[in-house]
């Protein structure tokens, strides 16, 4: 396979495919950070609702940055995994007081961040500011080890690390925001965790996983 095939398909099955969420109608860092942050332990029906409540009340980073806690936490409620929020707070505060409201620019920098992990701060980085770097979730672990056959187990520090490998070969430089999004969408409403629809896929013609009947097999999550 070539690279630059699998992303032009790729981009080709987003822009037709793609649902139209909000956040992806942004290049608002902050915007895009609430949306990562929520969706990181919430479905995209769920998590609607409260990214956009959570806008109306703090629009900007200065808003949410002076808030009082409680009332953020408050927000939250029904979400869950409140340290999510108590993170954002924290970090509201910190981009305020230490990069006068500006968010770092890079993935390197925003990861040290609290809270932001390499996953939200590639998302950031390349959906707000154009940053060449992947983004890989949950999703696009399973897209990749299906489509390229990794069999190495998702959650050890060998896995992921061939995993980064070629997710860095992957990642489009001409358009990494689209190319993030498309694996994000593609694992999300195509590459499904079980019974994936195959017949209609755009790499039924290189999948590993569809070639080898593994779609259930992959990726390898060892249990610890
Ligand atoms: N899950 C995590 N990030 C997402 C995004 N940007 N769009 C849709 N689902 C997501």
């Amino acid at each position: 396979f070539q690279v630059i095939d699998f992303n032009k398909k790729l981009k080709s099955w987003y822009l037709k495919n793609h649902r139209p969420l909000l956040w992806r109608q942004t290049t608002d860092p902050y915007k895009i950070w609430l949306s990562e942050i929520i969706l990181q332990q919430t479905r995209v029906a769920q998590g609607t609702p409260y990214y956009e409540k959570f806008l109306h009340h703090y629009p900007t980073v200065f808003d949410l940055a002076s808030a009082d806690e409680r009332d953020v936490l408050r927000l939250w409620q029904g979400l869950g995994y409140y340290s999510r929020a108590r993170n954002m707070h924290f970090t509201a505060r910190q981009i305020v007081n230490e990069y006068e409201g500006k968010f770092p620019e890079t993935a390197a920098e925003l990861s040290r961040l609290k809270g932001l992990g390499n996953y939200t701060a590639a998302a950031i980085a390349s959906f707000a500011f154009g940053e060449a770097v992947a983004a890989i979730d949950g999703n696009v672990y399973r897209v990749m080890s299906r489509i390229f056959g990794i069999q190495s187990d998702m959650l050890s520090n060998e896995g992921k690390k061939e995993f980064a490998a070629l997710a860095k070969e992957l990642v489009s430089r001409e358009d990494p925001a689209t190319y993030n999004q498309a694996m994000i969408e593609f694992g999300a409403i195509q590459c499904v965790p079980v019974s994936p629809d195959c017949s209609v896929c755009p790499f039924n013609d290189i999948c590993f996983a569809y070639e080898f009947k593994m779609q259930n097999q992959l990726p390898v999550k060892a249990k610890k």
